[in-house]
């Protein structure tokens, strides 16, 4: 061979190596790019990287449980209304007072869920992935000594657009066996397991003697569900960048408007209003939707945003949820902006625990109430011996303070501006609200919940 001979050989292999290289750098980049890693961070450090957006030094400490700290939550009424006057829900951003239905809903409502959205809850993204519901399981028992019907079902999320988080929402359903047409549900935000234990406060009593909720349900001929918010987006800061909200970020932080796991959680629950609405033994137009503690905070939330459901039991929710802000109460502002809290919110919340204050929150939770209107809405709390924390008088005052747009929309509101003794129902309006004597716990009013909403919700007739 001569020189020559070599050169073609030489210059293919060249050729070939080269183009491999690049070929296989780019599948890797491209790989990379498409699923970026999911960021780890913890709860202090993703705090932090939200205070460095927000160019926030420090946040004011929140309220103890315990009364011998000197940061003890304040339950001394004659200083609990630091900030009187709310922002008024009937009066637009230019000013002018908003006096037909019309405006209510073409103009006001919408510039009040922009402010949750921005600066409260944060947005959920304008679109979110498909969720495929399957029934894992469908059991004929009994409940009790009602027959009953359960499915188990999981909301499969389509992770197509990050295969690296995948997220499973886990819902069960028990409908009455004998029904005779499709049902009304009420849906519980549940605990996984047993309550997480509150420093400071005592725990939950032991159920008083009676029917459980469920049964008091099946009683009336409606059905009851429960969905795991945890199996939506967990319940920890450390857990933004996965869940829904993490899969949607594709595994980065968020965005000081983006959605916390409250929005994230009332997502889920509309996802399973989405699978009742296929369901032939639900009635879907009489879906109702009942939290306690941070799942009542998650079931207002879910109410407001979701106009497909038909009534709610607020329990106990407290500060972010239905308790106004503006008061001096318990758990405050700066509690939910602390690192064990502030993942329920969006980042935008923690500048109103620094350097802004409650007074300059754009709404406050009466106008979170009020965007359930005209549909009925029972919100429930204990004594301040055992629930004092999360406020019923602060938030009997909320719905007091939403009355007005009620009444706009040709309903009733509570009836009175009052806060009345301790176990006096009021379920005569739209709006209704009762005071339990017992702690930090649904079920004292659960009888007086369900009483309020047969108003409204009705089983099928013998014969339907
Ligand atoms: C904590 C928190 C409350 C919340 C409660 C609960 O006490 O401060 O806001 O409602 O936990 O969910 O039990």
């Amino acid at each position: 061979m001569n020189r020559r001979s070599y050169v073609w050989p030489a210059l293919m292999l060249f050729a070939t190596v080269f183009y491999h290289s690049n070929y296989v750098r780019a599948q890797t980049e491209s790989t990379s790019e498409q699923y970026p890693a999911v960021v780890h961070l913890t709860a202090e450090q993703d705090h932090q990287r939200m205070m460095d957006l927000l160019h926030i030094d420090s946040i004011r400490r929140g309220r103890d449980g315990s009364p011998d700290s000197p940061y003890a939550a304040n339950y001394d009424e004659s200083k609990a209304n630091p900030y009187p006057s709310l922002p008024n829900p009937l009066i637009l951003n230019n000013g002018k007072s908003v006096k037909t239905a019309k405006v209510w809903w073409s103009e006001r409502r919408p510039e009040i869920v922009e402010a949750f959205d921005r600066e409260i809850y944060g947005r959920v993204p304008a679109s979110t992935p498909k969720v495929t519901w399957e029934v894992i399981s469908t059991k004929n028992t009994t409940y009790g000594t009602t027959p009953v019907v359960t499915k188990s079902l999981l909301g499969h999320v389509d992770n197509s657009s990050y295969p690296l988080i995948h997220v499973d929402i886990q819902l069960e359903l028990t409908t009455p066996a004998n029904a005779k047409g499709r049902v009304p549900v009420i849906m519980e935000l549940s605990f996984p397991n047993s309550r997480p234990a509150r420093a400071g406060v005592p725990a939950p009593p032991p159920p008083p003697p009676g029917p459980s909720w469920q049964q008091q349900l099946l009683d009336r001929g409606w059905g009851y569900a429960t969905l795991i918010p945890v199996s939506i987006q967990a319940d920890n800061g450390t857990g933004l960048t996965e869940g829904i909200i993490g899969l949607c970020n594709k595994g980065q932080p968020r965005k000081l408007d983006d959605w916390g796991a409250l929005r994230a959680w009332a997502w889920g629950a509309s996802r399973a209003l989405d699978y009742f609405e296929t369901d032939s033994s639900v009635d879907a137009r009489q879906v109702g939707i009942e939290g306690h503690s941070r799942y009542g905070k998650a079931a207002l939330v879910t109410m407001a945003y979701d106009q497909r459901f038909a009534i709610a039991y607020i329990s106990s929710s407290g500060e972010a949820g239905a308790k106004l802000s503006r008061r001096n109460w318990g758990e405050v502002v700066e509690n939910v902006a602390g690192t064990s809290e502030y993942h329920w919110m969006a980042g935008n919340f923690l500048k109103y625990a620094g350097p802004l204050h409650w007074t300059d929150l754009p709404v406050d939770a009466h106008e979170l109430v009020a965007l359930c209107a005209p549909r009925p809405v029972f919100i429930g709390g204990g004594a301040t011996q055992g629930d004092g924390w999360a406020d019923a008088r602060g938030t009997f005052m909320a719905e007091v303070a939403a009355g007005p747009v009620y009444r706009l929309l040709g309903k009733h509101d509570l009836g009175t501006t009052e806060f009345p003794a301790m176990e006096t129902p009021l379920i005569n309006g739209d709006l209704a609200f009762r005071q339990h004597s017992g702690g930090h716990t649904p079920v004292p009013n659960w009888p007086t919940f369900i009483t309020f909403a047969s108003r409204y919700l009705h089983a099928p007739a013998a014969g339907a």
